[in-house]
């Protein structure tokens, strides 16, 4: 297992801690390190004008006050909408952020990252090269590397011809017989997948080919426990404070 993979905790937050504040804002995060979280895991895509903004979905009805594609909306666009409403009221006023942004409050936080790189479709290559190349010249040298990861194979290859040394994790929601093919033709030191679509036995398979293997999104703490019993390295949730501490191995 890499340097870095060693020093990543075991409970990391989701979109922040999503469960807690709206996704992909600032104050998820600053919710994330309010419970004690050390690394949370976000989204990161392009606009229209090839700025990188955190967001999940391709479209900007579920999360802001706005419509449509966000790859069709400029950066000034995006970031005269609220994000924070629909989650709750006392979030009116927060806003889609930046990747800069992002990189600012973590360093002021002193949180590590799980970088996804979710391209809107038909920008797989150029949001993974964008995203690894900005990060690996504008990432704190005081926190730790960042992970990168995705469903994207293509984003994942590109963002290692772009930044070779940023450590990179396969995201597969249901890993099949082929996960090993897959992750090793991007160079992942880690895979991430669907709890729900797990077994002990593909668990312990991926463990023991020598890979962290990470379970998205795991809220209950009976669960986490679970598969931290199987070996799992990491749970990333929306609910840090359900979880329980992971034994030591
Ligand atoms: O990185 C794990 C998880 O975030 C992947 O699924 O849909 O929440 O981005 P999603
Ligand atoms: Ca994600």
């Amino acid at each position: 297992m890499s340097q870095l993979e060693t020093c990543l905790p075991a409970i990391i937050g989701h979109r922040g801690a999503c469960g807690h504040a709206p996704e992909n804002t600032l104050a998820s995060v600053r919710a994330a390190a309010a419970l004690g979280v050390k690394w949370v895991e976000f989204d990161v895509k392009l606009s229209a004008d090839d700025q990188m903004i955190i967001l999940h979905d391709d479209s900007l009805e579920r999360t802001t006050n706005g419509s449509g594609a966000a790859a069709e909306r400029r950066l000034a666009d995006i970031q005269a909408l609220d994000a924070g409403s629909w989650f709750d009221a006392a979030f009116r006023g927060e806003r889609v952020p930046t990747l800069d942004d992002y990189i600012s409050l973590l360093r002021d936080l002193g949180l590590g990252a799980v970088v996804e790189i979710k391209p809107t479709p038909g920008r797989e290559v150029e949001t993974g090269q964008r995203v690894a190349a900005h990060l690996a010249a504008h990432w704190p040298g005081d926190l730790p590397a960042p992970l990168l990861c995705s469903f994207k194979p293509a984003s994942l290859a590109a963002a290692r011809a772009a930044a070779p040394a940023l450590e990179r994790a396969m995201l597969l929601s249901s890993p099949g017989d082929d996960w090993h093919r897959i992750a090793e033709q991007v160079g992942a030191c880690a895979v991430h997948c669907n709890h729900l679509n797990l077994s002990k036995i593909r668990a312990v398979e991926i463990i023991q080919a020598g890979f962290a293997l990470r379970c998205y999104t795991v809220n209950q703490g009976p669960r986490a426990a679970a598969l931290f019993d199987w070996g799992v390295d990491g749970v990333i949730t929306d609910y840090p404070d359900r979880m329980p501490t992971r034994p030591a191995t």
